[in-house]
C-alpha cells in the first residue's frame, strides 16, 4: 500500500496515475484538481486561505461570522450539516455553535466529505474534543462521485464554501447540485460560498500571490506525480500561470513548460513544446444572477443572498421543496 509520507517502495497508485495519464495524453493538457490536496498540498493550500492577496477565506469568514444564526431558516432542528469538500472545519464551526431559541444546538449530526483523508481523521478528533454530543461523520470520498448518505431522520443543510462550486464548469456545477439535492433529499437546504465578478486587478494576484505559495502549491501537483506516478518531471522547467478568461468569466491556472522537454508518467513519454501548458484547474467568478440560475436548473430555489459591504463574496441559501 502507498503511504502519505511517500515512503512506500515504488507506491504507485493506480487511480493518480489513470487520472493524471488521462489528461495528459489529451489536447490542451489537463490534470484533475483533486489530486492538488495530498498532504502537502492541504499545507500549502491552508496557506494560500491567509495570504494578504486572496480575499476569499477571510471575506467568506467574517460573512459567516457576522451573520450567525440569520444564516439558517427558522425552526431548523436536531439537523444534520453535510459539507462537501470540507477537509477543515472551520467554516462549519460557525454554524455547529449555534444553538436553537431553546438552548440546544441546531446541529447534531455533521457530515463531512472530502479527498483528504488523513484532513478528515483530524478533523474529527477535534470535534471529539470541543463538540462531544455532535455526531460526526467523515467521508473519504471525491464529492462529485455518486455518493450515499447516511440515513439523516432531521432537518438537512448542504454546505458548500469557499467558492469550490467555481472549481467546476458550469454544466459540472448543475449536475453536482443536481446530486447533492438527491442525496439529501426533499425539504432540504443548501448554504454555498461563491466568488463574486470584480476587477482582475483584485481578482489575478489572489492567484499569483508575491511570496509564491499559489505557486509552489500549483508545482506540488508535479511532485506528487513523480512520487505516486512514477514520473519525472523536472520541478525547475514548468512555471505557475495564472490568468483571466474574460469570455468564460474565469481564472485559470496553468503550468507551462518552460523549453522542449520530455517526461515519463508510469512508462509513458509525455512531450512539451516550450511555452505549452497543463491547464490545472479552472476558478469562475459569478454575479448572483448566475448563481440563481444554476441553482434552479439543478431544482433549488434561491432564498437568500448576502454579500460583504465590498460585494467581493456572496452567501447563498437554497431550498428544496
Ligand atoms: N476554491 C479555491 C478557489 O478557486 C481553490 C484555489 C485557490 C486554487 N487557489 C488556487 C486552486 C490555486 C488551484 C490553484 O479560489
Amino acid at each position: 500500500m502507498p503511504n502519505e509520507s511517500g515512503f512506500a517502495p515504488r507506491g504507485l497508485r493506480a487511480d493518480v496515475v489513470e487520472s493524471a495519464l488521462a489528461g495528459l495524453i489529451a489536447a490542451p493538457k489537463t490534470l484533475p484538481a483533486k489530486l492538488f490536496y495530498d498532504a502537502e498540498g492541504c499545507r500549502l493550500f491552508y496557506r494560500i486561505t491567509n495570504l494578504p492577496e486572496y480575499y476569499l477565506t477571510r471575506t467568506e469568514t467574517a460573512l459567516l461570522r457576522s451573520l450567525g444564526g440569520t444564516l439558517l431558516p427558522d425552526g431548523l432542528h436536531d439537523a444534520a450539516l453535510v459539507e462537501f469538500g470540507g477537509s477543515d472545519e472551520t467554516k462549519a464551526r460557525f454554524l455547529l455553535d449555534l444553538r436553537a431559541s431553546s438552548g440546544e444546538p441546531v446541529f447534531d449530526t455533521y457530515v463531512s466529505i472530502d479527498v483528504a483523508e488523513t484532513a478528515l481523521t483530524d478533523l474529527r478528533q477535534r470535534l471529539a474534543v470541543s463538540h462531544p454530543y455532535l455526531m460526526t461523520v467523515p467521508i473519504a470520498a471525491d464529492f462529485m462521485a455518486p455518493l450515499r448518505l447516511p440515513p439523516l431522520t432531521g432537518d438537512r443543510l448542504g454546505f458548500f464554501p469557499g467558492s469550490t462550486i467555481g472549481n467546476l464548469d458550469p454544466g459540472a456545477a448543475v449536475d453536482f447540485l443536481g446530486a447533492a439535492r438527491e442525496s439529501l433529499g426533499p425539504n432540504s437546504w443548501f448554504l454555498l460560498g461563491a466568488d463574486l465578478r470584480k476587477s482582475p486587478a483584485i481578482l489575478l494576484p489572489a492567484y499569483n500571490d508575491a511570496e509564491g505559495v499559489t505557486a509552489a502549491f500549483n508545482l506540488n501537483l508535479l511532485r506528487r506525480l513523480n512520487r505516486e506516478a512514477g514520473a519525472d518531471f523536472d520541478l525547475r522547467c514548468f512555471r505557475h500561470q495564472a490568468i483571466w478568461n474574460a469570455e468564460a468569466g474565469r481564472i485559470e491556472m496553468h503550468l507551462v513548460s518552460a523549453c522542449d522537454q520530455t517526461a515519463q508518467v508510469a512508462g509513458h513519454t509525455i512531450m512539451f513544446a516550450e511555452g505549452e501548458s497543463i491547464h490545472t484547474e479552472n476558478s469562475y467568478k459569478f454575479t448572483p444572477r448566475m448563481i440563481s440560475d444554476i441553482a434552479a436548473a439543478a431544482g433549488w430555489e434561491l432564498r437568500s443572498v448576502w454579500t460583504d459591504p465590498a460585494n467581493y463574496f456572496g452567501v447563498f441559501l437554497l431550498r428544496h421543496g
